[in-house]
């Protein structure tokens, strides 16, 4: 193997460029900071794009860096020898400054002449052009030249040294637009087969409602996998016996005794990417990046239990990825603890529900020897079972998901749901409860029991809605509440938390609750058995409401109540806003 480590390659690209007038940036975090266009930085390039398109970029017309990137469409492939997710990209651009012949040649000159790569084992792409777009001749005469020089016979056709392709192959840009062209992708023969070590794209076109368009300048952005281009210099056989995964892989694989390459790679994968994530600010959840991430915590679990690994391992495996890349990115050093803990927080969550989720599956198939979309959102929504790992369960099985429609619908009926049952009704149970809601929630029982002091007992609650910032409750009144009404409901309020009343709830039948609070907005929502809150002495309560929580435990947690506002809304209703300082 040789002796370069893949920081030296890395430091030698950046070096190179620099060396040819490149200023050096620094590679992005992989959240894209206003795009929301993408969700993980997937090419180096994509933080450029105002430049391509024209912005004067601060540090010139020609940068170089090695930028972290993020690319989900090939999280299917993870296992074989050359794909992964988070990679680094080493990048090189001219901001309408050199381009094609400069731009091949000075790739070509580093693989070649600065990392030692054998030109005879080197084969390119370009562009074969089409009804609208003609064909990258230029190109074709750029490595003709080069091949010449080196005294290789280069002939130009399918299979040949130099093999002009369609808009599939040779053709690139972001999938959401903008700046894009025709490109050269540089290949590299190995023992077992060609790898495509590196792509200069000519982005002189500007993808804009579906058309074509001419931009108006010509750049050049290089992208090339850094982890492709080290194995082939350290001359393995695949990205995971570099220096780069091979201690992570070694980790996973003593871990195990059933050594099944495939999965170990997919662990080792995963878990970098997820430090990688973590450490950009992203935390396991149920949307965007934050789903992204969990689904990768937990395919690499999954993975872990098909290689029989019984305890928990995340940690030990991120602990290396970690280790092996603060060097590039002290970040990941700085907030390890943090990462680790996020990391190994995720697995706990998953290994508890995972028991369960996987019995709930074989029970349905037992059933009904078939599984739907709506059987997979209900392994989502109760297990935390990402639907893709439901698929590969069933694809383990030699099944398929029937109906996988039926996923989305599901999912987007149960966010309806939830909305509605977080606007007006909050009383069938609080939709978000985060620790503010949940005081907002306990502050409108008292309020609606203050209004009830003063301006009688016919008051119910006709609609609620709680934030984080404040709460909001209607009720039935013809006149707005004079101020000193305002001020003796506060005055209650806040007399109520003074008090440090202890909040609990007894659950009885609805007849017998309903004689308990006879002006129980929302009855018909309730089921037979319902929960009464007591605030304050069973035997002398405060306030008294039919209500599934979830509350606080004592009134003194709620600080100070203050009504912000009042306001007419419909005949006969009235509205407060309140808050809590
Ligand atoms: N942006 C180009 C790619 O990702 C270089 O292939």
């Amino acid at each position: 193997m040789s002796k370069l480590k893949y920081t030296d390659i890395r430091e030698k690209y950046i070096q190179f460029f620099k060396n040819e007038n490149h200023e050096e940036i620094p590679s992005a975090p992989l959240v894209p900071e206003d795009d929301p266009s993408v969700l993980f930085v997937n090419a180096g390039m994509f933080p450029l794009v105002p430049f391509l398109k024209g912005a004067k970029h601060p540090k010139g017309k020609r940068l170089v860096n090695s930028q972290r990137c993020l690319r989900t469409g090939d999280i299917d492939f993870v296992g074989d020898s050359y794909h992964c997710t988070a990679f680094e990209m080493l990048g090189n651009w001219s901001l309408n400054d050199y381009f094609k012949k400069e731009a091949i040649n000075l790739t070509v000159t580093f693989f070649v002449e600065k990392l030692g790569l054998d030109i005879d084992k080197i084969y390119a792409t370009v562009y074969q052009g089409d009804s609208t777009i003609p064909r990258d001749e230029e190109s074709i005469s750029v490595w003709k030249e080069i091949f010449e020089r080196y005294g290789i016979e280069a002939k130009v056709g399918k299979g040949e040294r130099i093999e002009p392709r369609g808009k599939e192959e040779n053709w690139w840009g972001l999938e959401s637009g903008g700046p894009c062209g025709p490109d050269s992708e540089i290949f590299y023969k190995t023992d077992k087969e060609l790898v495509e070590i590196g792509n200069n794209v000519f982005m002189q076109y500007l993808l804009e409602d579906g058309e074509y368009k001419d931009l108006g300048r010509h750049n050049v952005d290089f992208g090339g996998g850094l982890d492709r281009l080290v194995a082939i210099i350290q001359e393995v056989n695949s990205i995971y016996e570099t220096d780069i995964y091979k201690p992570i892989l070694e980790k996973v694989q003593e871990l195990n005794d059933e050594h099944i390459l495939e999965s170990e790679r997919i662990i080792v994968d995963h878990i970098k990417a997820a430090t990688w994530i973590v450490m950009d600010g992203i935390v396991p959840g149920k949307s965007k990046q934050g789903y992204v991430l969990r689904r990768l915590i937990r395919r690499a679990i999954r993975h872990g239990k098909k290689l029989n690994i019984e305890k928990k391992f995340t940690r030990e495996v991120a602990e290396i990825a970690i280790n092996q890349f603060k060097e590039i990115y002290p970040k990941l050093e700085e907030q390890k603890e943090n990462i680790l803990k996020i990391i190994d927080d995720e697995e706990k969550k998953f290994n508890q529900t995972i028991q369960n989720g996987l019995k709930i599956l074989e029970e349905i198939l037992q059933e009904k020897s078939q599984f739907t979309g709506e059987d997979a959102f209900t392994l989502y929504e109760t297990y935390g079972f990402p639907i893709e790992i439901t698929k590969e369960i069933l694809k383990e099985k030699g099944m398929e998901l029937i109906n996988p429609e039926g996923f989305e619908k599901a999912k987007i009926e149960h966010r309806e749901e939830s909305r509605s049952a977080s606007t007006g009704m909050f009383k069938g149970g609080l939709a978000d409860t985060s620790e503010m809601s949940i005081k907002y929630h306990t502050a409108t029982h008292l309020l609606l029991a203050a209004l009830q002091k003063v301006l009688g007992e016919h008051i119910y609650q006709k609609g609620s809605n709680i934030t984080p910032e404040r709460l909001r409750l209607d009720f039935p009144a013809d006149k707005k509440l004079t101020d000193e009404q305002i001020s003796q409901v506060e005055k209650i309020v806040n007399n109520a938390i003074k008090q440090r009343y202890d909040i609990n709830f007894k659950e009885m039948k609805k007849e017998n609750a309903l004689k308990l609070v006879p002006f129980a907005a929302f009855t018909e929502r309730y089921g037979d058995i319902v929960k009464v809150y007591y605030v304050g002495p069973e035997d002398e309560p405060f306030s008294t409401e039919i209500c599934n929580g979830p509350h606080v435990k004592n009134t003194s947690e709620l600080g100070k109540f203050k009504i912000i506002k009042q306001e007419n809304v419909g005949a006969g209703i009235k509205r407060i806003k309140a808050i809590l300082e």
